[in-house]
């Protein structure tokens, strides 16, 4: 008997370094700070809605683009948080997490040879979804240093076979934040062209100090070209239900939908209706930024205890440290020390460059209960070098 062999679709994909830095954070007994996801609960009410969803029989297969009253709650939301319209009926999907609504997007709109840009460091999906979908990626890196959008480089890198720009704020992983300025300037670049903007937001609702949220759907003319992409698990500390929504106008989402229906079709029944009744109540999304904030100050605190160096985090549950001061190795190894000898697992940032570029930044996830984090700080504080 014989398996047959053929070609990956996707060659250089392997192990993702997630996986592996989990696996020696749990065999070295390490604060696995590595991967980003809470190591607390969610509201219990939450718990109880999607239990009261079953128990009522919402267990069956649900409209193709989701449960109406949750595109109705997630239309409202938008509409209150960034004063955009969207037509719960034929403008909002509901998708398997964020993951799977951009991956539905590419497909959707990426044509073989089209050209997408991503600017990098970014999400470890983007590239092999152009990938899969026969495009050229085409790499715009952020500045080096504040991580800042180089927009004379997206300039240059904008062509006749540009199809779409994928624009992530808050950004996964630097923690910087897009200004509304920022999106103005995007929009003029983009005014000329026919690209389609895929606008990844899964951390709308973490972003510190004051700062607002600058959603592509807020800005009129960015929102008519544009696939804003959300997460309830991220919002609600529930990533594991791999829930998200993609508001577009009408055109854009019956593009959307031909592809979403023959991908899952539909999202999990019970969980929608659950969030349709949760998200009522706009108090967990609004304090969300407080929550985090609190935690991004505790943990900031300490780190400035320590021989790593903060870099500003403004949005995201993400901090990143340069740990230029103690050593010189690059980003993998010096992830794999902190793991193995210190007991603190964290994500090196040159994984989310395909080049690998090295800056001696790792990226930590404060997602975590406070004794979590203390204990990090802990082990964290008595780093001497290396
Ligand atoms: C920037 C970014 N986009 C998308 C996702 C995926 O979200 P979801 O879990 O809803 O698929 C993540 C999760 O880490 C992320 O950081």
């Amino acid at each position: 008997m014989r398996t047959p062999s053929f070609p990956s679709r996707l060659p250089a994909v392997g192990t993702t370094i997630f996986t592996v830095m989990s696996a020696l954070a749990q065999e070295h007994g390490a604060v696995n700070l590595g991967q980003g996801f809470p190591d607390f609960e969610c509201d219990p009410a939450l718990l109880d809605a999607v239990n009261a969803a079953m128990r009522a029989g919402h267990n069956q297969y649900p409209p193709m683009a989701g449960v109406p009253a949750l595109r109705d709650a997630v239309a409202t939301k938008i509409e209150a948080l960034y004063g955009a319209r969207y037509d719960p009926g034929s403008e909002i999907t509901i998708t398997a997490g964020a993951t799977q609504a951009i991956l539905t997007a590419i497909l959707a709109c990426v044509h073989p040879g089209d050209e997408v840009i991503v600017l990098e460091p970014c999400y470890d999906s983007y590239g092999p979804n152009i990938e899969l979908a026969g495009g050229v990626i085409v790499r715009v890196p952020l500045t080096p240093g504040t991580f800042r959008p180089d927009f004379d480089a997206i300039s240059r890198a904008l062509s006749p076979r540009t199809r779409a720009i994928i624009v992530n704020s808050p950004h996964n992983p630097s923690a910087t934040v897009w200004s509304a300025a920022d999106m103005d300037r995007l929009a003029v670049l983009l005014r000329p062209t026919d690209v389609l903007l895929i606008s990844d937001e899964v951390y709308e609702h973490m972003v510190y100090d004051g700062q607002r949220h600058a959603s592509a759907s807020a800005h009129p003319e960015l929102a008519a070209r544009a696939f804003v992409v959300s997460s309830f698990g991220k919002t609600f500390h529930v990533t594991g239900w791999k829930i998200g929504t993609v508001a577009a106008p009408a055109a854009l989402t019956t593009e959307f939908r031909k592809v979403h229906q023959f991908n899952v079709f539909t999202v999990n029944t019970p969980m929608q209706v659950a969030l349709a009744t949760y998200l009522a109540d706009p108090q967990p999304y609004l304090q969300l930024s407080a929550f985090y904030q609190r935690k991004r100050d505790l943990f900031g605190q300490g780190l400035a205890a320590t021989r790593l160096r903060p870099l500003p985090s403004q949005g995201t549950y993400f901090q990143c440290v340069d740990y230029a001061s103690i050593s010189d190795v690059g980003e993998e190894e010096f992830c794999r020390w902190l793991t193995t000898e210190i007991g603190v697992a964290a994500i090196p940032l040159s994984v989310f460059y395909a080049g690998g570029f090295e800056q001696r930044i790792v990226r930590l996830c404060f997602a975590k209960r406070e004794d979590t984090l203390h204990r990090a700080l802990e082990r964290l504080a008595k780093i001497q070098g290396r």
